[in-house]
């Protein structure tokens, strides 16, 4: 008896162990999982050291927040989240990010003291930037979340679909839901995910079509935003895209929208007589409900298309492959 279940434990264990090397030899590396704790044994500080260098960034300047969020993003729907946006010369001198994306040294410098407190390169860029934009997130008085991490970093930007993926302060409320709904959201994740209006700066270039020529739009909020953004020139003038409160995450955004003070055309489509109005009032209502769903979106958000496995690279410098 005891002999037939040692037979029996052995063939089992013998067994297992191939299906374990089996698996993790011929199993594509697109499946791999990202993880929590992917870190947990190689660089355990990763996120003490990200969370303090984001907080100092900010500290710094306070609109570096909403810079890194939006970084996160562009990386994220643009070939998946593979710090394909940090690259120089790549993805973000495209229409959509040209002079608009920035945070880049910033993104630099964070690598560059995770390395120091891990002693060598190896968390990625992707994922320090996911990680930084989620602390962006917490400094600005947002909800936290776990985020699951092992992205590996692209050496090939993606110039095509940095053009042809972002959505663009001028398209209508079909094209945009059309563009999230490529990348696996609903209408209601995409406007979850355009609450990140909640923070951070646009350029006068950005709206001007909106702030002199729209009608859904509050006369005086129109008049001051037209105060310092002329109708020629002053392209580069900052206006704050949530008008209460542009250093402070939460749903004021939608409140904007209700009172047709959107910025960009692109935010005031989301309340404008359309299938995403009861979202809009919801989320303006509900700071709660605005909060459970951009992180579940932005979590959603973090897992398109990673690199993992072997593919691609960690690299040392954020803006250059090894
Ligand atoms: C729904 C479609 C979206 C459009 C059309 C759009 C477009 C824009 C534009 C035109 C700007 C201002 C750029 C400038 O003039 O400098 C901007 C800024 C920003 N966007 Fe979006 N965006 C969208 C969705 C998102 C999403 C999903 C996120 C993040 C989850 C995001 C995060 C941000 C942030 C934080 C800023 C401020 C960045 C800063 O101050 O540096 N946006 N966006
Ligand atoms: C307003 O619309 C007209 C007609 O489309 C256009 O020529 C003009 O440039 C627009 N004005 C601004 C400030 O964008």
């Amino acid at each position: 008896m005891t002999s037939i279940t040692t037979t029996t434990t052995t063939h089992s264990t013998v067994f297992l162990s191939l299906l374990v090397i089996f698996l993790t030899t011929f199993s594509s590396p697109a499946l791999a999982q990202l993880s929590v704790s992917f870190y947990g044994s190689t660089c355990p500080s990763v996120f003490d050291t990200v969370r303090a260098a984001t907080r100092s960034a900010i500290n710094r300047e306070a609109r570096m927040g909403a810079s890194i969020l939006r970084l996160f993003f562009h990386d994220c729907f643009v070939g998946g989240c593979d710090g394909g946006i940090l690259l120089a010369g790549g993805e973000r001198n495209a229409p959509a990010n040209g002079d608009t994306v920035r945070g880049f040294d910033v993104i630099d410098n964070i690598k560059r003291q995770v390395d120091a407190a891990c002693g060598r390169s190896v968390v990625s860029c992707a994922d320090i930037l996911a990680i930084s934009a989620r602390d962006s997130i917490i400094e600005l008085g947002g909800q936290s979340y776990s985020i699951p991490l092992g992205r590996r970093d692209t050496r090939t930007p993606n110039i095509a679909a940095a053009r042809s993926d972002l959505p663009a302060p001028f398209d209508p409320l079909n094209i945009i839901i059309n563009k999230f709904s490529r990348k696996g959201f609903s209408a209601r994740e995409m406007v979850a995910l355009s609450g990140a209006h909640t923070v951070g700066l646009a350029r006068c270039s950005s709206f001007k079509n909106r702030i002199y020529n729209e009608t859904n739009i509050d006369p005086a909020f129109a008049a001051s935003r037209q105060a310092n953004c002329p109708q020629t020139g002053g392209d580069s003038n900052l206006a704050p895209l949530d008008p209460q409160s542009p250093n402070r995450f939460g749903n004021n955004y939608f409140q904007a929208l209700l009172s047709r003070r959107g910025l960009l055309s692109s935010d005031q489509v989301l309340f404008n007589g359309g299938s995403t109005d009861s979202i809009v009032r919801t989320y303006s209502d509900d700071a709660d409900a605005f909060s459970t769903d951009f992180t579940n979106a932005m979590i959603k958000m973090g897992n398109l298309s990673p690199l993992t496995g072997t593919q691609g690279e960690i690299r040392t410098t954020c803006q250059r492959v090894n």
